[in-house]
């Protein structure tokens, strides 16, 4: 009795253990690693990836599709401990001269010292739309989740949920938007001590070495580009996917809008659009439109 009744209970259950398990290991269907010679690592069934850095060289990966459109989901940890002069990269990014880029940037810092989140928008190779922040918890002791929402309208970054930047299409005065090119997503960890940590006054220190960040459950709602076509679907995988589109047209509620401000307010610790001193001539015109 009571072993008829456990297999009965256990066989779905193990059914759904399978389907969780399985679904979500998908480093090596997404991503190839591109650099590194073995320091970075695809581990734990796919579900882990990690890169790391050491004195002679860091490493990285990058997306085997191109995208047009996507809602694209990370979470990582970063390098704990003394990461000062390191920088990890991940972002979306296509090619050629005229290319266009939506980049988080995590700069390291000495031990118990804040990270510095840089974010910047480049469409057809024009950049210099810095804007920083601050994290209002620590990246390095846990995951958390690190999102570009990439739509007609708007890209938008979070974390954790939160909004943290919004760059508008504003075609309409002038401002080219991201449009036509399909992006890649890549990372790297590197060494970036001239600059990365309060403007390259720390240095890395590589005793410390090697230093590794960590990747895991990634999920792109995305728009896939293969051969001149874009096929928007849900790539999510996760057992309960379910197709939905709604991002492709996904803006800021309320709710959105308030959280945004909030960091702005607390967090933003640069950004491009009030610095004058650094715009003689005038404030980029998508600064200027509300
Ligand atoms: C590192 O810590 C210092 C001191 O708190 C801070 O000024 C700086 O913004 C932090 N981040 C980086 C990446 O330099």
């Amino acid at each position: 009795m009571a072993s008829t009744t456990s297999s009965t209970f256990l066989l779905p259950l193990l059914v759904t253990l399978y389907i969780v398990v399985t679904c979500a290991g998908n480093f090596n269907q997404d991503f190839e690693i591109t650099w590194g010679d073995g320091r970075a690592k695809i581990l734990n069934n796919n579900n882990l990836l990690t890169l790391s850095l050491d004195k002679f060289s860091g490493s990285g990966f990058q997306s085997k599709h191109e995208y047009l459109y996507g809602k694209i989901d990370m979470q990582l940890k970063l390098v704990p401990g003394n990461s000062a002069g390191t920088v990890t990269a991940y972002y979306m990014s296509s090619k050629g001269t005229n290319w266009d880029e939506i980049d988080f940037e995590f700069l390291g810092n000495l031990s118990g010292d804040p990270y510095i989140l840089h974010t910047n928008v480049f469409s057809q190779g024009k950049g210099n739309r810095e804007q920083q922040f601050y994290l209002w918890f620590d990246p390095t002791s846990d995951f958390h989740t690190y999102s570009i929402l990439w739509n007609p309208q708007r890209i938008l970054f979070s974390v954790d949920g939160t909004p943290i930047r919004e760059f508008k299409n504003l075609e309409s005065i002038g401002v080219p938007f991201p449009k036509n090119q399909a992006m890649r997503i890549y990372s790297s960890l590197w060494n970036a001590d001239n600059w990365a940590t309060r403007g390259g006054l720390i240095k890395t220190d590589w005793s410390k070495a090697p230093f590794t960040a960590s990747y895991r459950s990634f999920n792109a709602n995305a728009c896939v580009w293969s051969n001149g076509k874009s096929s928007c679907k849900s790539n999510s995988h996760s057992s309960s996917s379910s197709s939905s589109s709604a991002w492709l047209r996904q803006e800021l509620d309320l709710s959105g809008q308030q959280r945004l401000k909030w960091v702005q307010k607390n967090y933003m610790i640069y950004n491009y659009c009030i610095d004058n001193k650094r715009f003689p001539q005038g404030l980029p015109i998508e600064c200027t439109s509300s």
